[in-house]
């Protein structure tokens, strides 16, 4: 699937599904119940690779999993790729150069973190035929600066994600994940914007939402406060993975409890 046709789901009013899927058997099972986007995140550090965080993901780990991902899926999913840590923040250039690489291994957008400082970069793939999807919020690799908390919670925090999800928007990213987030701040940025906003822990009010596959299917021993077990009840893995999408798209999940 194509940029235009998943946008305009969006545009329709439709909210979009998306859940991390790190190989092929997962992206057909996911393609084939009706998730919009498969998101080949870097938490495959930890869902995968059992680290403590996403930072030791290589970007050779990442063209592995979106190839694998991309053959599942062949043409009936959107799938976005991760730039994982250190392959994108040095400049516009390394980060075309990456990007270019999961682009090559079937991605067809890829996701980075961050807000100001990524601008350049966002406006050099993007002009270049890369679609960008850019993440504000609780950024996973920066967690050693951060810790694993909620993010903008103050007015000053608030104020400058909004300004920065602006910015994101006008320099050429084309979707935007929102972390960990109050849900009022998540609805302001999702009235402020054309492009779709996909929520994490970010109130119901976003375009679209995202968990990893693992939460939603009961893997996880100590889930996020945001994520939900759609496998327990559902008898099987087709089951759960029809349920979040139901559940997304009639605005039943999130609920209040998974917000901030
Ligand atoms: O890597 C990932 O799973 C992500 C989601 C948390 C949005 O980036």
């Amino acid at each position: 699937m194509y940029l235009p046709q998943l946008l305009a789901r969006a545009v329709k009013g439709e909210k979009l599904t998306v859940l991390t899927c790190y190989d092929a058997s997962f992206a057909r099972l996911l393609a084939n119940n009706g998730v919009d986007v498969l998101l080949v995140g870097d938490s495959l550090g930890m869902t995968v690779q059992g680290h403590g965080s996403t930072l030791p993901v290589t970007l050779e780990h990442m063209i592995y999993h979106t190839d694998a991902v991309a053959r599942g899926a062949a043409d009936q999913a959107f799938i976005v790729a991760d730039l994982p840590f250190g392959s994108y923040q040095t400049s516009p250039q390394q980060a075309f150069e990456s990007a270019a690489r999961l682009m090559a291994a079937g991605a067809n957008m890829v996701k980075l973190e961050g807000g100001a400082i990524m601008l350049e970069s966002v406006h050099f793939l993007a002009r270049r035929g890369i679609p960008v999807c850019a993440h504000l919020g609780l950024l996973p690799q920066s967690v050693n600066a951060t810790g694993y908390r909620a993010q903008a919670r103050d007015a000053a925090a608030a104020a400058q994600l909004l300004q920065d999800a602006g910015d994101l928007e006008s320099a050429g990213a084309q979707m935007l994940v929102l972390e960990s987030i109050p849900s009022v701040l998540a609805e302001e940025v999702t009235q402020h914007l054309a492009i779709p906003t996909i929520g994490i822990g970010a109130g119901p009010h976003c375009n679209g939402q995202v968990l990893v596959l693992q939460d939603v299917l009961g893997l996880t021993p100590k889930p996020p406060r945001f994520a939900k077990d759609f496998m327990s009840g559902a008898g099987n893995m087709a089951a759960a993975i029809s349920a979040y999408v139901g559940a997304v798209k009639t605005g039943t999940f999130p609920g209040p409890e998974h917000g901030f």
